[in-house]
């Protein structure tokens, strides 16, 4: 574990049983709300990606919102929402995704990108990887050039990262819980 880990580490808040008993969940809120950790995190997603060009940062909604929006504008790139359905105003394409309990749909504007754009995904944390795949899916389908996802967590005991993994994909995560 660097230095830059443990303060990460150290940043993020551990809720026991929530949303429900039995999970750790991890709170980035608290990582955010500190100006040194959360420009730490930043600049530890984006540092292999400065003087590459990326066309756009594609952010997950709620979490990947937040960090993704920073990383645009440190990369200089443009940001694009991917979001839970019904939420964005114009044509979108759309994919269903399983979660713990039932499934549900994300979607992004059709015009959000275009044909061999480069593009990061972002989003706070990979577990099961479930939300993400669905994110790759979409973006495939409008033909984008994935030159990574990143997230600031990986729980590998979830399997999140190896799934993505096996679609081709680039990952990058800063740390890992059990
Ligand atoms: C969390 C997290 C990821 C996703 C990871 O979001 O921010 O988007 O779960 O889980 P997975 O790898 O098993 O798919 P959540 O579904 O809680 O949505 P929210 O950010 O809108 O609250
Ligand atoms: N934190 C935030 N989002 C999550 C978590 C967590 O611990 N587990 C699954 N999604």
């Amino acid at each position: 574990t660097t230095t830059v880990q443990s303060e990460l580490i150290a940043a993020i808040r551990n809720i026991p049983d929530y949303p429900k008993p039995g999970v750790m969940f991890r709170d980035i809120t608290t990582l955010l709300g500190n100006p040194r950790a959360f420009r730490r995190a930043i600049d530890e997603l984006v540092h292999p990606y400065a003087g590459t060009k990326i066309d756009k940062i594609a952010g997950i909604e709620a979490r990947g919102f937040i960090l993704g929006g920073a990383i645009a504008h440190q990369l200089s790139s443009g940001f694009v929402p991917i979001r839970k359905k019904g939420k964005l105003p114009h044509d979108t394409v759309r994919i269903a995704y399983s979660l713990e309990y039932g499934v549900d749909e994300m979607e992004m504007h059709k015009d959000a990108l275009k044909p061999g754009e480069k593009v990061i995904l972002v989003d706070d944390l990979i577990a099961t990887g479930g939300t993400a795949e669905a994110a790759v899916k979409l973006l495939k389908q409008m033909g984008a050039d994935i030159v990574a996802a990143c997230f600031v967590i990986d729980l590998p005991e979830l399997g999140g990262r190896k799934k993505l993994e096996a679609l081709g994909v680039n990952v990058r995560t800063l740390i890992e819980f059990e």
